[in-house]
């Protein structure tokens, strides 16, 4: 029997590359950092049954039409907001991702940036590097304190009740913002429910971890900025365009607000000349919530997972679209 033929669009860790192996003909865009050309990548994909997806690209209908064959795509990540999933679930596609396995370490992160952006840990760098440090002085280098503050959640979700749990270490009165109220999170870690201005103007950190869609478009903006207070700061580990960075520029230029830790950003890789890191109070590092070793590794692993088992009729262990599985399986046994 032929075996599957599935593309990977970058370099994963071996121990994934062994899966896929197992059970399919695989091809990679062997490179660690230079993105698969889309001229290629639409190519290969006409040529695969099945792709393990890394990196940001954008997989929607006309897309899919181009390549008819591909019926699986594996997103390694657990955002999915670079695919068209109402696109893919109309014709028959199934789309999986990575959930769970990064949350701890994208956690570790957005706990990361928060310290950071309060306690000026780049800028301090920086002042050392550029022989600015003339010596100690009472008010030099002064941020806000972490412990004991109180930290606003929004999108208190797997990666934001683990930020939680690590706050309740640093005694911080916890806050959120869902959509609905989760009593089991209150009960766990002591956090109340806000509706999402009060929790804007009550907290000292706002951490935002809601996934990217239509609706958190956008979601922080130049009057929800407005509403937070001039000491605070807000870390973004979810997606860019969920804060207005033109917005969080302008607060953060005029001191409206006191700092920003941001992992994400409308585009990615963001240029080196971009305004807001220009500003001594934003921390920026490049898309690295889930960059660990052993994460990356599982993250990949599990993609390769999804994809064997949707292509050898088992069941993917983290679907995004499973009324596809539904559809595959009555069109095999009508
Ligand atoms: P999750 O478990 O699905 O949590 C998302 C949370 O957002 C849920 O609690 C959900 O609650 C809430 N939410 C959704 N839409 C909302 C809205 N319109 N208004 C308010 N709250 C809303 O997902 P997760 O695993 O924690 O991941 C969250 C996101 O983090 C991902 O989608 C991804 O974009 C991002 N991420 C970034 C990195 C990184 O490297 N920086 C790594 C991993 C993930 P309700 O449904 O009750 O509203
Ligand atoms: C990373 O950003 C993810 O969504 O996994």
């Amino acid at each position: 029997m032929t075996k599957p033929r599935v593309l990977v669009t970058r370099r994963v860790p071996e121990a994934a590359q062994v899966i896929l192996r197992t059970a399919c003909e695989v091809h990679t865009w062997d490179h660690e950092e230079e993105p698969m050309p889309q001229d290629e990548l639409v190519r290969a994909l006409r040529e695969s049954d099945g792709a393990l997806i890394v990196g940001m690209h954008r997989i929607d209908g006309p897309l899919m039409d181009e390549a008819p064959r591909c019926r699986v795509y594996a997103n390694m990540a657990v955002g999915y907001d670079n695919i068209d999933v109402a696109a893919a679930t109309a014709r028959g596609v199934l789309i999986t991702n990575t959930p769970g396995v990064l949350t701890e370490t994208t956690a570790d992160l957005a706990f990361g940036l928060m310290i950071a952006a309060a306690r000026r840990l780049y800028e301090g760098q920086r002042i050392i590097l550029e022989g600015r440090w003339k010596g100690w002085s009472p008010m030099f280098m002064t941020g806000q304190d972490v412990y004991g503050a109180t930290l606003g959640i929004i999108g208190a979700g797997r990666i934001g009740q683990a930020v939680a749990r690590r706050a309740r270490g640093f005694d911080m009165r916890i806050l959120y913002h869902n959509r609905r109220p989760d009593p089991a999170f209150e009960a766990e870690v002591g956090a109340s429910y806000r509706q999402l201005d009060d929790l804007l103007r009550e907290a000292d950190f706002v951490v935002v971890l809601v996934p990217l869609t239509p609706e958190t478009r956008g979601l922080i903006g130049a009057r929800e900025l407005a509403l937070m207070k001039p000491t605070a700061v807000l870390v973004n580990a979810a997606r860019g365009p969920v804060v207005d960075e033109r917005a969080l520029y302008a607060a953060l230029r005029d001191r409206r607000i006191w700092a920003a830790g941001l992992d994400v950003f409308d585009e990615e890789p963001v240029s080196p000349d971009h305004p807001l890191l220009s500003l001594p109070n934003v921390t920026a590092v490049p898309h690295i919530g889930s960059a660990s070793v052993r994460t990356r590794t599982r993250m990949a692993e599990l993609a390769a997972e999804n994809l064997v088992a949707a292509l050898t009729g088992r069941q993917p262990p983290t679907p995004v679209n499973p009324e596809v599985l539904r559809q595959w399986r009555k069109e095999r046994w009508p």
